[in-house]
């Protein structure tokens, strides 16, 4: 299969940018857009009768995962456990009959996953993996493969693929609540609504690029970053942090905001920018009373929000203005900027965006 990067740099920056049409396939596939509704396919299973998630996977995989727990367990009321495949897979967890095990990967051959996969295949769960290679081992060893349609992914760091991943992700829940009845059909529409208008607030994410060039003229001197985040935000601080350290090599760690006073706040002072995925949210206001702490000792904050400047009350090195939306699709479009500070950063520092150093596209041997 050839693939070219057309006028682009490298095939990270293109994969970022194919975001709003690849998201939009993949969610094609899975909604009845028209409608307004969920159009998932069977899984061989009652989905109002699943008594437990498991979910495995490894890397960016995994946080989409975890973005899909936050997910499942607000919207569904379902309980969801989740683990990066390597723990996983010796932990050898016991498991609920009903259950259902979903397993995320990109290349569908990543050898920690697969070998959960055939644990939990082996101890009677439904599994349903959710792959872009579909004719993978993990597809093909799966009751439902579920493809997204991200298209061959050549950059090692992950971009579109875990975008595509959020995407059927987000499906899913929607699919399981409204199985077991959780959600009404109104606020069915309106969750498929909001899905729908991702790729739009991706495409308008990715014109204002001008604002990461100067971020990432800031990180490059780095040492450390942090990444803060709650909720369905702090999966996406941890894959802020490890795209990251994948390809600039710049030590990067993500913690839960509400972390912060538990440790890394030692670690804060005028050399160490702490990048702040904080959509206005229910938790919103929980988050800033940590930036407040972090402004307090000297921290650069860059913030990626949706809310007014002033809204923060302190000062910031950066502001990265996001849209207004459902906070249901902020995990979808905050991934994005975390992409371009991640690849900017590489582009001034000079690393090999595309083959970082030490790093397989899949890792195929434990
Ligand atoms: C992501 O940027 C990484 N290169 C890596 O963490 C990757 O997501 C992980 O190895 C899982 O790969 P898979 O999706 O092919 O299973």
């Amino acid at each position: 299969l050839l693939v070219d990067k057309g006028n682009y740099r490298h095939f990270m920056a293109k994969e970022i940018n194919e975001q709003p049409e690849v998201v939009s396939h993949t969610l094609a596939n899975y909604l009845d857009m028209a409608a307004g509704r969920v159009h998932f396919p069977d899984l061989g299973v009652d989905l109002a009768q699943v008594s437990r998630v498991t979910i495995s996977a490894c890397g960016t995989a995994y946080y989409a995962g975890l973005v899909a727990k936050y997910w499942i367990e607000h919207y569904a009321r379902v309980p969801v456990d989740i683990d990066v495949a390597s723990e996983m897979r010796y932990r050898e967890p016991p498991l609920s009959e009903n259950g259902l095990a979903i397993f995320v990967s990109q290349s569908g051959e990543t050898a920690d996953t697969l070998a959960t996969l055939r644990y939990c295949k082996a101890n009677k769960q439904r599994i349903a993996s959710i792959v872009n290679v579909r004719t993978s081992t993990i597809a093909r060893e799966s009751h439902a493969a579920l493809p997204t349609l991200a298209g061959p992914e050549i950059g090692v760091a992950s971009t579109k693929a875990f975008t595509c991943q959020l995407s059927v992700l987000a499906c899913l829940a929607i699919a399981i609540a409204k199985a077991r009845g959780e959600i009404t059909a109104e606020q069915e529409m309106a969750l498929v609504t909001a899905l729908t208008e991702v790729p739009r607030h991706i495409a308008s994410i990715l014109r204002q690029d001008e604002i990461y060039l100067s971020v990432a003229q800031d990180l490059a001197k780095a040492r450390d970053v942090l990444y803060l985040g709650r909720g369905s935000s702090f999966p996406i601080a941890l894959e802020g942090a490890l795209k990251l350290k994948e390809i600039s090599y710049i030590h990067a760690e993500g913690y839960a905001a509400g972390e912060l006073k538990h440790g890394p706040i030692a670690l804060i002072d005028e050399s160490v920018p702490v990048i702040v995925v904080a959509p206005e949210d229910d938790l919103f206001e929980k988050t800033v009373s940590n930036l407040q702490e972090v402004a307090a000792r000297g921290g650069q904050i860059i913030l990626i929000s949706d809310a007014a400047p002033k809204m923060v009350g302190c000062n910031t090195a950066a502001h990265i203005q996001m849209p207004k939306v459902n906070s249901f699709i902020a995990p979808l479009l905050y991934a994005v900027p975390i992409q371009l500070i991640a690849y900017q950063t590489a582009v001034q520092i000079g690393t090999d965006v595309d083959q970082p150093r030490n790093l397989a596209k899949s890792v195929t041997v434990e």
